[in-house]
């Protein structure tokens, strides 16, 4: 495994591996247990402990593009109200009305100035303070500075929002992506780009079942051979590995012309795809002229549950130098693929395996060497249980 090779020696790298009928390899095969995909308990481990812990993407910037723009997402430990600030920051909330706890908001998106509660009408500024308590002659003295909605740690970075889903963490994204992936996002400038499109999927699935589908060269001609396997080779990755996260290219197809004669200087950025795992729960794929995030998140109880989200990031139609109308049409053809792939290859395959590994002898499984992407997304999310664990052990408990 190398590191950091200027882009056209990684493509060169993995046109020798695929020259040579190989792909990068971790040193050993992992067992792998059913259990990890139907324990309550280490479900509640991992959303406190990898959720409640570490950053992740809620949001590409241009989703809340303007003041008083607001989302709501599940996040695995809260729900969240997510909202642009006045000065242009962003800020996020638990949903809940600090009165009696009913859903402040219940609207996927929108624009709002006060948001007001449905069962007694309390309301709340953007920035989450108690503005308004209703027949407050009749309620009682109430400390409004303590009664604001509840504020989650927040960043913008990179062209995305993300959060650490707990009121009491701190959160440092640049900390949290380290010395290698935080230039590399930072060198892809997303935050020029647009988000076309964001859908969500609620599938029964266990998160981590999701999140191997999309990090996983080793099945595409298999699962798909009429789609994405006609374009990708299969199980041809140069990978590395940079800790808590991991970029692999894959060659497309097209690269085969280079086999037998030498590439030369000729650009071969259009001839493979490039993933990154963006830990703890996102794959983000880099395409020649767009971007793909496809993020992960448990269910907040249930383990055999979860919600994948696909973005689109593409150029603005000024910046992409196409008709409004062949902008729209391109990438809206782009996306439709996309979700096609999704519901009839990857959905129906990951919904059987959760189905199957409930099976009480599911006896042990096994990831291979050269599922790469796979056993550091494994290592990484062991690690963050095991030091939430250790962590907590330390901590004596409140009276
Ligand atoms: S629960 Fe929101 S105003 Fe009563
Ligand atoms: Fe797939």
């Amino acid at each position: 495994m190398t590191t950091s090779l200027p882009r056209q020696d990684r493509i060169r790298r993995a046109l020798e591996l695929l020259r040579d009928k190989t792909t990068d390899k971790f040193d050993e095969i992992v067992p792998v247990e059913a259990g990890e995909y139907t324990d309550p308990v280490l479900a509640k481990e991992e959303r406190d402990y990898i959720f409640g812990a570490v950053p992740s993407i809620v949001a590409h910037s241009s989703e809340l593009a303007r003041p008083h723009d607001f989302m709501t997402i599940q996040m695995p430990r809260n729900n969240l109200l997510i909202v642009r600030q006045k000065d242009g920051g962003v800020k996020s909330f638990v949903n809940l009305c600090r009165h009696r706890g009913a859903m402040l908001e219940d609207r996927d998106k929108g624009r709002c100035r006060i948001f007001s509660c449905g069962y007694h009408r309390w309301s709340y500024d953007p920035d989450g303070s108690l503005r308004a308590i209703t027949r407050d002659n009749t309620f009682g003295e109430v400390d409004r500075g303590e009664h604001g909605l509840i504020e989650i740690p927040t960043e913008e970075r990179h062209g995305f929002i993300w959060v650490v889903d707990n009121a009491k963490a701190d959160i440092n994204v640049a900390e949290w992506l380290g010395p290698d992936i935080d230039p590399m996002l930072a060198s892809y400038h997303l935050e020029d780009l647009v988000c076309y499109k964001a859908a969500g999927f609620d599938e029964p699935t266990n998160w981590k079942i999701m999140q191997d589908a999309f990090l996983d060269g080793y099945h595409i001609q298999y699962a798909h051979p009429n789609t994405a396997g006609k374009i990708i080779h299969t199980n041809v990755m140069a990978f590395e590995d940079f800790g808590r996260h991991c970029r692999f290219i894959a060659p497309r197809k097209s690269i085969d012309r280079f086999l037998e004669e030498d590439p030369g200087d000729t650009p071969l950025d259009r001839y493979v795809t490039e993933t990154h795992f963006i830990g703890p729960n996102s794959t983000l794929l880099r395409q020649p002229d767009h971007f793909q995030l496809l993020t992960f998140r448990p269910h907040p109880l249930d383990p055999m549950k979860s919600r994948m989200e696909q973005r689109l990031f593409v150029p603005t139609v000024e910046n992409s130098g196409m008709p409004p109308e062949k902008w729209e049409h391109v990438w809206n053809k782009n996306w439709d693929i996309l979700l096609a792939v999704l519901h009839q290859e990857d959905f129906p395959l990951l919904r059987d395996a959760q189905r199957g590994l409930v099976s009480a002898d599911a006896g042990g499984m096994i990831l291979g060497r050269n599922e790469t992407a796979n056993q550091l997304f494994r290592r990484e999310t062991k690690r963050l249980v095991a030091a939430g664990r250790a962590a907590n052990s330390e901590t004596p408990s409140s009276p």
